[in-house]
């Protein structure tokens, strides 16, 4: 009796599932490729891409170390387009004789859409 109870729940399922593939063939293929990433919260990310690269090693929100902290980089310039834009380009490429003598290293896989969103959260950071 068991057995039969095991072979009808099986039966069900498989009936089931072959019904659920069959019905969503056609919506499956149709389905666009999926889109680019999108982001609703850019000083979120670049917080997260941040802790995800190497900069926590030389910069602290509020210490300086090797290189200067956030803070006092957003101090030092207003968070508009351009700096944002400025100051991507240097993450990208590196930047020397601003804070020391120390140099900062490039970043040349960074994609400038990664930078920038690097560089919002590191001039939102008062
Ligand atoms: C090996 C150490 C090191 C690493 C790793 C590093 N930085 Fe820097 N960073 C520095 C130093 C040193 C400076 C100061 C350079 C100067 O005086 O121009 C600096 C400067 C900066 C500045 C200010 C530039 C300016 O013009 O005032 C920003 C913004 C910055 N870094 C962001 C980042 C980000 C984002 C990362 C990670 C992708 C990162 N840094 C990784 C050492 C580092």
């Amino acid at each position: 009796m068991r057995k039969i109870m095991i072979i009808a729940v099986l039966t069900a399922t498989l009936a089931c599932s072959k019904n659920d593939n069959s019905g969503n063939k056609d919506v499956l293929k149709e389905e666009p490729e999926p889109a680019a990433k999108v982001v609703t919260d850019p000083i979120a990310e670049g917080k997260s891409l941040i802790e995800g690269s190497d900069c926590l090693g030389c910069h602290k929100l509020d210490e300086r170390m090797i290189g200067p902290s956030y803070k006092e980089v957003s101090a030092k310039y207003e968070n508009s387009p351009e700096n944002v834009e400025m100051l991507a380009d240097k993450i990208i490429k590196g930047s020397s004789g601003i804070w020391g003598d120390v140099p900062m290293p490039a970043h040349s896989g960074l994609s400038k859409d990664n930078a920038k969103f690097m560089a919002k959260y590191i001039l939102s950071s008062k």
